[in-house]
Order: C-alpha cells, then structure tokens, then sequence
C-alpha cells in the first residue's frame, strides 16, 4: 500500500490505523473524513526528534495548521510538544478554544488588518512574521499603544523556483509573499525594524514551497537567507538568532511520487546549515520549519459511497460519488493527483480506468480523472487516500451541501473531530 497505516482486513476492507473503514462509512454515513490520529503524532515527533537532533538547540517545527486546523489538531500538536503556525483570527481562535498556548504561535499572513494585529496581540500571539514595510508600521503602532515590544520575524523571498506547482510556489521574488532580497527591499525593511522601539527582530523566515521532495530547495534558501543574515550583521550589527525555512516538503500521493525520508532530508539541511554558518562564522541559529501537509496528509483518508459507473461508449467511464469538489477542491484546482481503492473489496482486480467525478453541477468536479481501480458498483465505499491535508481545511459548501464530518482513529478506536454540517446549518446565517 501507499503508507504503512494502509492495510486490508480479513473481510477484504481497506484499514487505516487498523480501523475498518467499511464500517467507519456504515457507522458515520459518507462523505467522510477519516483522520489517523496515531500517524499525526508520529509525524510530529519525526520533525520534533529530527530537528533538535540536526539543528540542535531551541530548533523544531511549527505546524502549518493552514493544512489541517480544527480544535483536534491543536490539542495533538500541544500535547506533541508543537508549535504552530496561524494565517488567520480563525485558526487563532481555534488553536485558542483548543487550550493551545498562543506564546507558542507564529503569525502569518500577507495581509494582516488592524483588527488582527490587535487581537492576536490581545491573546498573546508570541511571534508576528511580517510580510511588508506597511505591516511594519502598523505593528509598531500598535504595539505602542498597547505597551508592548512584539516578537517579529521579517518574511523575505529568497527568490527561489522550486520547480512545483506554479500556484504553491511561494518563494519567487515576484511573489505576493514577503519582502525581497534581491531587489535591497529585504535590507530596508531589515533596518527600519531595527529602528522601531515597540517591535523585537529575531530573525528571518522564507517559505519557497510546497509538495517538495528533496533538500535542495530547502539549502537554496538556506545560503541565501543566511548570506542575507551575515551582511545585516556585517552592516548593522545585527545578528539574528532565528531562521524559519518555512513548509514544503512533499506527500506520496500516487504510486509514482517518490518515497520522502523526512529525517535524512532534515539532517541534509541541517548540515548545510551548519557548514554555511562555520562559513561565515554565524552562531547557529534556531532554525524552525512549518510542515503541514507531511504532518497530516498521510494521516486522511476520505470515504464516498458510489451512485453510478457509466461508461460513455467509445470514450470513458465516470464513477460518480457522494463527495467532489466541496470537500476536495484540489482537483479541479491544481489538477492534484490521488490514488482510490474500492475500499470495500480491496481483492477486486484493480482494471478499471474511470474518472471519478463528484455531484455538484459542474463539470470541473472531480477527484480526478483516469484512475485505476477495481470496477465498483453502486453502493460500494470507494476511499480516496492522503487526502489528510488541504481537504476538509479548503472545504466549502458549494451547491449547498453539508461539510462532512471528520472522525478520528486511534488505536483502534474511533470518534467524532468535528460534526458533520446539517442542512440547518447551512442556512443558520442566512437573514
Ligand atoms: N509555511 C508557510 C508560510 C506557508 O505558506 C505554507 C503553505 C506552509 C508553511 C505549509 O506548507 P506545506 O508543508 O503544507 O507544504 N492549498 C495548497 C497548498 C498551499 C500551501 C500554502 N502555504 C494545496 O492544497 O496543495
């Protein structure tokens, strides 16, 4: 199987965790979320134990909880020992609802309003990463008026082209992220927060981005960020002692992605890091990383009950299920390829090529197209696997359906992360 938390069962039933998915779909209805509570935590602890044993000191992940965010995650990445990674009010008032220590959160965004800055300030939010010059000032003001010195990272475009998918390629100079290096913005910016009496620089942060699967991304960004980092203490005197290198590492989520050892990449970088400091005689930084779809997106698996295979003679097939588009956009968004299995005869030959196609009208909804698999009939449960991130937190309700419920498993056991949507629910705001 794709992920060793993939498995069949006597009665011939795709696992996940261990757990019969056939009968998490009789239990809880479909479309549904599953989500392994148990590899989540793993995942965690590979960043946790890989990164202070690479960088060593105060280093280790954020979780990009932009991946993943509902009360659950929050609660796992507190007890994981995690920080977390905010974009918005609303992942902030989750992560705070869920207990999680907002000291221990770093605030992203490229366009924070005054309401955000003074809210996630109101609860404590340790760290702002700043994307622009106006942001700059707006935190310095309002941090003035409220007595306080912020913790700041500066957020610069190292200029760097992953070579991923254009749409989540974020480090480029001509990006709407961050300040850039190249063009001298990068060194203004550095020393105007430097001027400023009501904001604290520690360091720097890039993200060059995501669905990356080897190190050299990651050490691109390193030299120049760390050359950036020598030339301000060069200049100015200032020697910063944080480096977040942001998110990105990629997910298998085909049998033709490649296998992605987390912990050999993260002693890659790490070692570059280190090489590159000696270099130029830098202390070692605390270097912190975001993943987000590497800590979640193993752990998902989405189940739908099939309603038609038609066949269009002389051209294709579709299998048509209960879900699409409104629980997973990133089809018809990025053209993101995932692997299905009839998760309820998973001895079935797997010879059938079909689109699987959602139920919104509109033609751009499906899971993808050209997916093998074994033929399934009406009724049966078809599983679309790593759908753990970037699916339920990019949900919508398009065509007026419900969200469907996320069920987490652990240990052989199951029970409700959030509550599927009723049709009341959907019009509960509506005046
Ligand atoms: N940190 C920052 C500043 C980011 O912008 C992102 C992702 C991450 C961390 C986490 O990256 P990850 O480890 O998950 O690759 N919706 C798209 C992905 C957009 C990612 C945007 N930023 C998708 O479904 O593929």
């Amino acid at each position: 199987m794709l992920h060793d938390n993939l498995s069949i069962n006597e009665a011939g039933h795709l696992t996940l965790g261990g757990v019969d998915t056939v009968k998490m779909a009789e239990k809880y209805g479909t479309p549904l979320y599953l989500l392994d509570e148990d590899r989540v935590r793993e995942n965690c602890r590979t960043y946790l134990t890989a990164m202070k044993e690479y960088f060593g000191g105060g280093s280790g992940p954020l979780l990009a909880s932009k991946a993943l965010s509902f009360k659950g995650i929050y609660r796992i990445a507190k007890e994981e020992g995690m920080r977390t990674d905010l974009v918005s009010l609303g992942e902030m008032f989750t992560a705070h609802a869920a207990g999680f220590p907002l000291d221990r959160a770093y605030f992203h965004g490229n366009n924070k309003t005054d309401r955000d800055i003074e809210t996630a300030m109101e609860y404590g939010v340790g760290t702002f990463a700043v994307d622009n010059r106006e942001e700059l000032y707006a935190i310095e003001e309002i941090a003035a008026r409220r007595g306080i010195r912020q913790n700041i990272l500066l957020r610069l475009s190292p200029g760097i082209d992953p070579h991923t998918q254009e749409k989540i390629s974020t480090g480029k100079v001509d990006s709407k992220f961050g300040t850039a290096i190249e063009t001298g913005q990068a060194e203004e910016l550095t020393k105007e927060a430097l001027s400023l009496p009501h904001v604290s620089l520690l360091g720097f942060h890039c993200h060059v981005g995501s669905q990356i699967f080897e190190e050299t991304p990651f050490t691109d960004a390193a030299d120049i960020m760390l050359a950036f980092m020598a030339c301000m203490r060069d200049k100015y005197g200032f020697t910063a002692s944080v480096l977040n290198l942001g998110g990105g590492f990629g997910v298998r989520y085909t049998e033709s992605d490649p296998v992605i050892d987390y912990r050999a990449n993260i002693r890659l970088v790490a070692e570059h890091v280190k090489a590159r400091c000696a270099e130029y005689d830098f202390p070692m930084p605390e270097v912190l990383m975001e993943p987000g779809r590497s800590i979640v997106a193993d752990a998902g698996v989405t189940l739908y009950t099939v309603g038609s295979v038609k066949t269009i003679t002389g051209y294709k097939s579709y299998v048509s299920v209960d879900g699409g588009m409104p629980d997973n956009p990133r089809y018809a968004l990025y053209a993101s390829r995932y692997t299905v299995e009839l998760a309820s005869n998973m001895h079935a030959p797997r010879d059938f090529v079909a689109t699987v196609a959602g139920r919104c009208c509109e033609s751009g909804d499906l899971i993808g197209e050209d997916m093998t698999m074994a033929r399934p009939s009406r009724g049966d449960i078809l599983a679309v696997l790593v759908t753990g991130a970037y699916n339920f937190s990019m949900a919508s309700n398009y065509n007026r359906i419900p969200r469907a419920p996320l069920v987490l498993l652990s240990e052989g056991t199951d029970r409700i992360g959030v509550a599927g949507e009723s049709y009341e629910d959907l019009y509960r705001l509506d005046v």
